[in-house]
């Protein structure tokens, strides 16, 4: 069994939906969730669910070795799901392509600091593309810059809002990131 643990900083959706996904899976776990945000919608979808949902705070991850050591005893793989600080190069280091994030634009444009949910999709609409589209992609040293996983495009009108985009990323991230998830992880045979 391969076991993986969820890091997320907002609504939760998409851990919600992974969750959900591998709830019956004899080859994947969703061990807990990972959260740095105290008020983030996460919390109460892993109470509905019935998964463990704990807070660390920015000293825990980034000058401590709580959360690094945490992970190393209790996960193989990492995912991050709408999860918004760098990941700190020792966790970087402690998982080699054991860390999967998903961006909601096709990287490798729209990547790189303050590039997340809305602020995204705004800046799409804004340069009128007739496409966007997610990414997934391991996770380095640097935002957004692991190698590529898996892309898919969808179109768009010239009429959608940023929130219209939103709807059609997240039904592009409910259908595709668990299947390439489960993928990812169980190609990886060791
Ligand atoms: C998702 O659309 C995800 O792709 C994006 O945040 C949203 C989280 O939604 N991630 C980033 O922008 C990372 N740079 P959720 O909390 O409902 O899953």
């Amino acid at each position: 069994m391969k076991r993986v643990i969820i890091l997320a900083s907002g609504a939760g959706s998409n851990a919600e939906n992974i969750i959900n996904y591998f709830q019956n899976s004899t080859e994947i776990s969703v061990v807990k969730v990972l959260c740095n945000k105290k008020e983030a919608g996460v919390f109460k979808r892993c109470k509905k669910l019935n998964k463990d949902c704990e807070w660390f705070s920015r000293e825990d991850f980034f000058k401590k070795n709580t959360i690094l050591d945490k992970l190393i005893e209790q996960t193989d793989f990492i995912v991050l799901a709408g999860f918004l600080w760098k990941i700190p190069e020792a966790i970087v280091k402690a998982f080699p392509n054991r860390i999967i994030n998903i961006h909601p634009a096709l990287l490798p444009n729209y990547g790189g600091k303050g590039m997340y949910g809305m602020h995204v999709h705004q800046a799409v609409k804004n340069n009128c593309d007739k496409e966007t589209g997610i990414t997934i992609h391991y996770v380095n040293e640097h935002y957004d810059k692991g190698a590529i996983i898996f892309q898919i495009k969808t179109k768009l009108e010239i009429s959608d809002s940023p929130e219209d985009i939103a709807q059609k990323i997240h039904t592009l991230e409910y259908e595709y990131f668990p299947k390439i998830i489960k993928k990812t992880i169980l190609k990886d045979g060791c």
